[in-house]
């Protein structure tokens, strides 16, 4: 008997190309992102096709490996999700946003600035990630931590900001200078595209 679920191959989405044409962060780092996102993706799409062939006949034996898989499945998938977010999110102005998540943010960070503070102290403690998201059993945003691709993601809450932060990130640009990469990354926030989110999440403001 084999794991019984059914699973199609997923193929990476195509790299925008104004990334390659970001404020503060290279080419050569996007593309680095890029590459570990493809990789992601390829792994993604084996880990399925391996757990799609496992024999449940001698269970005992394949406890172990299911283990390994779905653990290195939550790895590769965290890395397809917190890359796409990423990628869809930068290319435009930075700045301080507008529209819907101007508001949501005002309402619960206080000020703008406030928000990028805690979100950059975030990116400055994490070791992978910082994510601004909607916790919807909350009603409210909250900057997480995040320290690999898969942890620490928290159920029932909508990513719409994700600092990546892991060394590919800035090292190339900025040596060990982490906070001026953060930085960047916010002068090349696309607004648009989170509010874009927002709207299609029906996160309301009031
Ligand atoms: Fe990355």
């Amino acid at each position: 008997m084999a794991l019984a679920f059914k699973f199609e191959e997923i193929t990476a989405r195509e790299l925008k190309p104004q990334l390659l044409e970001l404020d503060g962060i290279s080419r050569e780092s996007v593309e680095a992102h890029y590459k570990l996102y493809q990789g992601y993706v390829a792994k993604r799409n084996e880990i399925l096709a391996t757990l799609d062939g496992v024999d449940l006949s001698a269970p005992n034996q394949v406890y172990s490996e299911i283990r390994a898989l779905k653990i290195e499945l939550s790895f590769a998938v965290g890395g397809i999700k917190n890359h796409e977010i990423y990628f869809e999110h930068l290319g435009g102005d930075g700045g301080d946003p507008d529209g819907p998540i101007a508001a949501l943010i005002k309402r619960d960070f206080g000020t703008i600035d406030d928000w990028r503070a805690d979100l950059k102290a975030t990116g400055m403690a994490g070791r992978g990630w910082a994510w601004t998201a909607y916790d919807w059993d909350e009603g409210r945003l909250f900057n997480y931590i995040g320290d690999t691709q898969n942890t620490y993601p928290i159920w029932n809450a909508t990513p719409l900001v994700a600092l990546d932060v892991y060394e590919h990130a800035y090292f190339l640009d900025y040596q060990t200078d982490r906070a001026s990469y953060i930085d960047a990354f916010f002068d090349n926030l696309d607004w648009a595209t989170v509010n874009d989110w927002v709207s299609k999440y029906q996160i309301k403001t009031k």
